[in-house]
């Protein structure tokens, strides 16, 4: 590992102590939260908008896993979700900048794109798959939040630093698994949070997924990475195979009413009817990154 002692912000949630699991063994780490996690690690317990602290917890480190975040669009205020996520993410590399840590993985989110939860705000893709390159069009605070997140990550590394930028879809934890069940039963009458899970079952038209254990495998990846020349990378990240009953077109059109965006790789779709809406190339052949686990099983 080239890296040390990593910092994980929001390293008590979900995903963040995945993110811890998966460092564990190889660097020393050290975790940010508003509350203090489960994992043997030294804490700093406090919230990511006070620079002062992300600014102690930071000393030492050589990188920056940075997951804090009001998790989603419905979570908090349209103005929190926008604070907490992009001045804590300026903290975060603001303060790793000062500290000498050279990288910082932030956690993004396929919302970006702008066609992910809130029916009626949704701009359809301009072409499929949606890759990398596609414009970033969001629609609500928490898409927002990430793309200014994203935008805070490489006005640092013009100036030095290296980041990568995750960009997950609807993870599908396991305390989200009785409402992914739920939704699988009645597709029709599923109500978000009817099941009494950790969050409701999402994913967009397509019910789009990714494992946990996959993301914070990710995590440590874009920590191991050669970025070469490169001093900034976004990758989409997800499952194989999307959870929704019908293939991912047939529903697509469905859901769209109207015509499919121009296709650019209709192989993608033959060679596997339930591959996402996300091109999946980039993260394969750069990040070497494949997911392992599906929630099929959960249907
Ligand atoms: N859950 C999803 O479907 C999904 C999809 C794409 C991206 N993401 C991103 O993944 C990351 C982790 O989300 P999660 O699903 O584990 O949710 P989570 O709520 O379990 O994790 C977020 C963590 O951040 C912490 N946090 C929130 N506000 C904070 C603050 N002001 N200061 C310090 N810590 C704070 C929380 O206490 C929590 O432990 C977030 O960045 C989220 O935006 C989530």
């Amino acid at each position: 590992m080239a890296f040390h002692r990593v910092l994980v912000t929001g390293a008590a949630g979900l995903l963040g102590s995945e993110v811890v699991r998966a460092l564990t063994g190889r660097c020393e780490v050290v975790g940010l939260d508003v509350r203090r996690g489960d994992a043997d690690i030294a804490w700093h317990v406090g919230d990511v908008t006070d620079r002062a602290l992300v600014g102690r917890a930071v000393e030492g480190c050589d990188a920056v896993a940075h997951v804090a975040a009001i998790p989603n669009v419905v979570s908090g205020t349209g103005a929190d979700i926008v604070r907490v996520n992009v001045v804590g993410t300026w903290n975060v590399f603001d303060a790793a900048e000062a500290a000498g840590a050279r990288r910082v993985v932030l956690c993004s989110s396929d919302s970006v794109v702008g066609f992910t939860v809130l029916q009626g705000r949704m701009v359809p893709p301009d072409y499929l798959p949606i890759d990398e390159a596609h414009p970033m069009r969001p629609t609500d605070p928490y898409a927002l939040s990430k793309k200014l997140g994203e935008e805070v990550a490489e006005s640092f590394t013009l100036r030095g630093m290296e980041a990568v930028a995750l960009r997950p879809v609807f993870i599908a934890h396991p305390q989200s698994r009785v409402e992914i069940e739920a939704r699988a039963r009645d597709p029709k009458g599923y109500r978000p949070g009817q099941a009494g899970g950790a969050q409701p079952a999402a994913g967009g038209a397509v019910w789009h997924h990714v494992d946990p254990r996959d993301v914070a495998r990710a995590f440590r990846l874009a920590l191991e990475l050669d970025l070469g020349t490169q001093r900034f990378e976004r990758f989409f990240l997800s499952a194989d195979v999307t959870l929704s009953p019908e293939p991912t077109l047939e529903r697509l059109a469905a859901w769209l009413k109207g015509p499919l965006p121009p296709i650019r790789d209709p192989g993608v779709w033959e060679a596997n009817p339930h591959a996402p809406l996300y091109d999946l190339r980039r993260a394969r052949e750069i990040l070497g990154f494949e997911a392992e686990h599906d929630a099929r099983g959960w249907r």
